[in-house]
């Protein structure tokens, strides 16, 4: 089969041939269609990631069609339109991951690929409103936002929530999830641009966050949030507990800014402020957000497609942070 094999680190990516997987008997053969791009395939690429192993097949996202069964698999799932869940071995506490937790595509081989295996109970229906290439954007990021939205931070109808980098692919489904659930959602970005296209979707207001004033603009529009998600963490993070309201939530996901350098303790303890952390969610919350995603017809944005040959073009894309939503590869 055709696949994106990272050799060694900082490599340029490029396509190569090798062997189609053999499935254990509570496995799958998936034959993707499509896959999509996260950050985190670029910091595995710069080696900029945990618990990385070479050679190994990039991608943690993925749909396609189940082509070949284990022999404790279920026959039903055979010839599905499926989507995978990215989240492996979460365990049994709902609440965090076990300690041999791992995502799809480091350490083990990923989605850049004709055809990966799987563990059956990672598979899920593809929802019918939803192309391949529409399908592939929603797992890694649709299941970090609607943990760290819904299930952290608990957003409820009519409540004022701020995302933070709606750019982003996490980012701009938490903004969609947060329209959805009826939220007065509100957003940052680098650019006016990617703001201009979230008002089209239901947004109030945004901001530019490299612009002075930005927090304050914000606060100004919203009279402060109830709950905010946020990747950015550094210096950002005391400003957003001040747009904070008494009480409210603050669910970190990333931190593209680093460590906090900055910041009041006494403003979150005297807010009686919660700060959640959230990473990835549980096979359940991987459930419940395709139910969420049926029930509203959310459609993933792709800001952009590509061959699978060209996957180093497309993590070039990634890189620069031009995107609106998620970059997708097209499997032949
Ligand atoms: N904990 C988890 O489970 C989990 C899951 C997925 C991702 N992550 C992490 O979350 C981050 C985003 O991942 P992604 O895959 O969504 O990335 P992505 O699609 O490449 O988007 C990058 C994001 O960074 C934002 N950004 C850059 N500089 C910023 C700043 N100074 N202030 C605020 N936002 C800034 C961009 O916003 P604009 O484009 O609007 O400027 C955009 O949202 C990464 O650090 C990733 O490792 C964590």
């Amino acid at each position: 089969m055709k696949a994106i094999v990272l050799e060694q680190l900082n490599q340029q990516l490029g396509l190569i041939e090798t062997d189609i997987p053999q499935i254990e008997p509570h496995e799958v053969l998936v034959r993707l269609k499509a896959a999509a791009l996260n950050h985190r395939d670029l910091w595995i690429q710069k080696g900029q990631y945990a618990g990385i192993r070479l050679p190994i097949i990039l991608g943690a996202d993925g749909s396609g069609i189940v082509e070949q069964i284990g022999t404790h698999v279920g026959s039903n799932w055979l010839n599905k339109a499926v989507i995978i869940n990215p989240s492996m071995n979460w365990g049994s506490d709902p609440r965090v991951q076990a300690k041999d937790y791992v995502i799809l595509g480091t350490p083990h081989n990923g989605t850049f690929a004709q055809y990966v295996k799987i563990d059956a109970r990672l598979l899920n229906e593809k929802p019918e409103h939803l192309s391949f290439e529409e399908a592939a954007a929603l797992p890694l990021a649709g299941l970090t936002a609607y943990r760290a939205l819904v299930k952290r931070a608990g957003a409820k109808n009519g409540e004022n929530v701020l995302i933070t980098g709606a750019g982003g692919g996490v980012a701009l489904l938490a903004t969609q999830f947060a329209i959805a659930l009826g939220c007065q959602t509100y957003v940052t970005s680098s650019s006016s641009n990617k703001i201009a296209q979230t008002l089209k979707l239901g947004v109030k207001y945004g901001a530019v966050y490299n612009e002075p004033d930005w927090d304050k603009n914000l606060k100004q529009q919203s009279g402060g949030f109830d709950v905010i998600i946020d990747s950015s963490g550094g210096d950002t993070f005391a400003k957003l507990v001040d747009l904070a309201k008494p009480a409210g939530r603050i669910a970190m996901y990333g931190a593209t800014q680093g460590v906090f350098n900055s910041g009041i303790p006494a403003k979150i303890f005297w807010k009686q402020l919660d700060i959640l952390g959230s990473t990835m969610g549980n096979d359940e919350e991987f459930a419940e957000m395709i139910a969420f995603v049926n029930q509203h017809q959310i459609v993933p944005i792709v800001h952009q497609s590509f061959p699978l040959n060209q996957a180093q073009q497309a993590i070039d894309v990634m890189a620069k942070g031009e995107q609106l939503g998620k970059i997708v590869l097209t499997i032949p």
